[in-house]
């Protein structure tokens, strides 16, 4: 990188909020859901190649161990739904799910694997992008997940914006807190009436990622006000967008960034 660019970035990365120092997440309104799960299938290349091809630059993806440790995406406990495959992901090692389709649900498309996290972390670098990984732990796995996230994020990752990690396990969450306390967290919930902010500061997380069908657009005020970025999931329709970021969202994650982009 150019001297004056590398400069302009390093200043970039911390912000201020009402005189407390903040990391930049480089969070666009726009990210693409499992990549750009309405458009290909999700949690593969292809998907965030699609999501690619529409502008977006930032995605979210479910990041899970096979059963010799290896981190893949996925979003079930099973291969049943989104590959050729059948049975649980936990106990099938990652040389048998790398000869499976990932892309069943688009026939017409190349078959594919489940890709690992660090192919993904590849592809996301070389558009110059930005990711959120969830953690996506098979249960008894939430710790040992996120410590594996964590090594292929430090082994892989060379952008100064770094990959926020979230998850809906809070023993995920702390584990990324105790081992990685620098890299930015999100609290994700979809518990209607939890007190999202308290929990997400107790565990120290970075951002609010919250179902948006729990929430009105009256209601982001006063979220933001915390200080958290609020990231809102699965947003597929244009007006519920325009409407979460006119309120003053940070983002929305959606699977059909062609028409809530439009
Ligand atoms: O991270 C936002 C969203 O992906 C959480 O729900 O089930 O689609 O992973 P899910
Ligand atoms: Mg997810």
């Amino acid at each position: 990188m150019h001297a004056m660019a590398s400069l302009v970035a390093s200043l970039s990365y911390i912000m201020t909020f009402r005189g407390r120092l903040m990391v930049d997440l480089g969070l666009p309104p726009i990210i693409g859901h499992r990549g750009a799960r309405g458009l290909a299938p999700e949690n593969t290349l292809s998907g965030l190649k699609a999501a690619f091809g529409q502008g977006v630059r930032y995605v979210e993806i479910d990041a899970k161990l096979t059963q010799d440790g290896v981190v893949i995406l996925m979003h079930d406990e099973t291969l049943d739904r989104t590959t050729n495959g059948s049975g649980a992901v936990a106990e099938t090692p990652y040389a048998l799910i790398h000869t499976l389709n990932a892309a069943k649900a688009f026939p017409d498309l190349a078959p594919e694997p489940p890709p690992t996290l660090v192919e993904v972390l590849e592809l996301v670098q070389s558009v110059g992008g930005g990711i959120n990984i969830e953690i996506k732990p098979c249960p008894g796995r939430e710790r040992e997940t996120a410590a594996a996230v964590i090594d292929v994020v430090r082994a892989t990752w060379r952008q100064p914006i770094l990959p926020l990690l979230s998850s809906f396990q809070r023993a995920s969450l702390e584990a990324c807190r105790d081992l990685a306390p620098d890299l930015p967290r999100g609290y994700l919930s979809e518990i209607e009436g939890e007190d999202w902010v308290a929990e997400a500061k107790s565990l120290g997380c970075t951002t609010l990622n919250l179902g948006w069908k729990m929430l009105t657009p009256a209601q982001v005020p006063g979220l933001i006000a915390s200080g958290l970025p609020l990231l809102l999931w699965t947003v597929n329709e244009p007006e519920v967008a325009r409407a979460f970021l006119a309120a003053g969202a940070t983002a929305i994650i959606t699977d059909r960034p062609d028409i809530v982009c439009a």
